[in-house]
């Protein structure tokens, strides 16, 4: 990635830093030069590596509810399958999965296994796989936590779910009959007071040994609804599962069941609000998706925009078997809003500015420069709305080009901000800005603990990165109104994901995924937000636990990305009421 125009100052800083030979010791004991200090220096910025996207598909619950069946399913395969067709590049509809309905006898054999209604589900659930599969597609399934489920039979009874005793079995069957996404609702985990980080957790471990068993991965989606401050009923009020999520799960739910009105994605948007917890291929889910149902093309617009700025799985949940309106078509298949969504960095979009109800939202993307702005007015009238470079991270006085991504056209070149002039009603526009990134500051390793040591790697611009995880401590690190995001270079030469726990200043510690790097050994980068306290920071990267391979480490820079406005959850969340 080049540098950007700064670059001899930093050079000359590093320069001024070696002469002084400040910040740098030999480590006799491993016979290897390491830094002790965190001093910034100017060195390599490695090269992002993707991580996992938002998944995108399609879930029955919204338009079917429980009618669901091996034809039903089979028509909104077809249906997305279609869908796709219209896409003219790049990123497409994945996932078609079942929700709520699909085991409506709730019995189970004597071995523990389900019960399928075969005139439901002729062939058993792996045939309605099979033929999603067959469509180029992939098959999600859902059960409950808990033994009750959320939705009523039609003789009034509770659907059930599962329980700790068969979580083993289950999702072992779910991998078995060939599902590739697996969403746990969390209405029976609540109605028997299970903790739902335990629950999740273990759940992800029945997960794991099933995928061992048979080579098959779940994505797995956790529904248990976050926290709402609103009400204290439900199960994670003080902390929801963007705190504890990632590595659990793929996305975790964020806020109460959408419906198809415009109040209601305003309120989801909002309660979805935790940039801090999404990362690396772990995301906030702010709900299926209700475009295409009974909101007006404007709202529908509107509401992709978000969950795209937010960078949040794209799951649709329109009626795909019924001629979809040309409004809609359009909509669902643009390919630069979806390329929002998915890009490689799978950051969310912060809320950079607001006035009254005018908010203006930003997403870092992938390459330099590079960012996507939504201009919401969530107001009852037409607005002319701003966005500054400065609010976007961008340096303020250089020019950047901007387009129109709805519209698909070029607006050109502007200096410090871009004004639109009129922004409708409870309507977006929707903008990439390519323009000019802030000078990176790069941070060394300092100290070391639980068996990390400092190893060659001729690949790396400084020669040497951390190895052995263990923990490596980034201390000092300046904040400032700018500092949110850092890249984190490291080496991961293995075939598979790689993890560390990222703590940030002694807080709770969250999972970072670190997908292979290049087999030559040379270092690649990830990017996270991590919210910078005023005053000297402490960064600490340790292993998950002795048997979770974990990356080795190079360095930590603080880069440029859109700026959040203090205060943005409350403000977003007022910004509703
Ligand atoms: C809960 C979930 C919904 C849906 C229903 C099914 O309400 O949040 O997404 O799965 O259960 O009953």
């Amino acid at each position: 990635m080049p540098l950007h125009c700064d670059r001899r100052v930093f050079v000359v800083l590093w320069l001024i830093s070696s002469l002084c030979a400040c910040g740098r010791v030999t480590d006799s004991a491993n016979g290897e030069a390491a830094y002790s200090a965190h001093t910034p220096a100017d060195t390599e910025r490695a090269t992002q590596i993707p991580v996992p996207p938002p998944p995108m598909g399609w879930s029955s619950w919204n338009s079917l509810g429980e009618a669901v069946n091996h034809d039903v399913i089979k028509a909104q395969a077809d249906g997305l399958a279609a869908l796709n067709a219209r896409i003219a590049s790049g990123h497409r509809y994945e996932y078609v999965n079942i929700d709520e309905g699909w085991w409506r006898s709730g019995q189970r054999d004597a071995s523990g296994s389900f019960i399928v209604d075969t005139a439901q589900w002729p062939g058993g659930m792996q045939a309605i796989a099979r033929y999603i599969h067959g469509k180029g597609l992939k098959a999600g399934i859902y059960i409950d936590a808990g033994p009750r489920g959320c939705g009523k039979r039609a003789d009034g009874m509770h659907f059930v779910g599962s329980d700790p005793a068969h979580y083993d079995h289950d999702f072992l069957q779910f991998a078995q009959w060939g599902f590739d996404f697996v969403k746990v609702d969390f209405c029976g985990g609540a109605a028997k007071d299970y903790d739902p980080e335990k629950t999740y957790r273990s759940i992800a471990q029945s997960i794991n040994r099933a995928y061992s068993q048979t080579g098959h991965r779940l994505t797995f989606s956790l529904c248990d609804w976050g926290t709402i401050p609103t009400d204290k009923s439900f199960p994670d009020y003080n902390e929801g599962p963007w705190a504890w999520g990632a590595g659990v799960g793929t996305m975790w739910r964020t806020t109460r069941d959408i419906t198809p009105d415009f109040d209601s994605v305003v309120f989801n948007l909002a309660g979805n609000y935790h940039p801090e917890g999404q990362h690396t291929g772990y995301y906030n889910d702010p709900d299926m998706m209700v475009a295409g149902m009974r909101m007006s093309a404007l709202h529908d617009q509107t509401h992709i925009s978000l969950w795209a700025i937010s960078g949040a799985p794209m799951i649709l949940g329109n009626d795909l078997a019924k001629p979809l309106p040309p409004d809609t078509a359009r909509l669902l298949t643009n390919p630069e809003v979806l390329a929002i969504d998915q890009d490689a960095l799978g950051l969310q979009g912060l809320l950079v500015a607001q006035s009254g109800r005018l908010q203006v939202w930003a997403k870092l993307l992938a390459g330099t420069g590079q960012r996507a702005v939504v201009l919401f007015n969530n107001s009852a009238k037409a607005a002319p709305m701003t966005v500054t470079w400065d609010s976007l991270g961008l340096v303020p006085s250089s020019q950047a080009t901007v387009r129109d991504v709805w519209a698909g056209k070029d607006l050109g070149r502007f200096a410090t901000s871009y004004a639109a002039p009129g922004v409708p009603a409870r309507g977006v526009v929707m903008l990439t800005i390519s323009g000019a990134d802030p000078s990176p500051v790069t941070w060394q390793p300092g100290s070391l603990a639980g068996g990390a040591v400092y190893a060659r790697c001729p690949a790396c611009a400084s020669g040497k990165r951390v190895t052995g995880l263990g923990t490596v401590n980034f201390s000092g690190m300046a904040s400032g109104a700018r500092a949110g995001f850092i890249e984190i270079g490291y080496v991961n030469d293995s075939t598979r994901t790689a993890f560390a726990q990222l703590t940030m200043n002694g807080q709770r510690p969250t999972m970072l995924a670190f997908p292979p790097t290049r087999s030559d050994g040379s270092m690649g980068a990830i990017t996270v937000y991590v919210p910078f306290q005023a005053g000297p920071n402490t960064l600490a990267l340790s292993n998950a636990d002795a048997s979770t391979p974990a990356p080795d480490i190079g360095y930590v820079a603080t880069v440029g990305g859109p700026v959040p406005l203090s205060q943005a959850v409350s403000t977003a969340r007022r910004a509703e009421n």
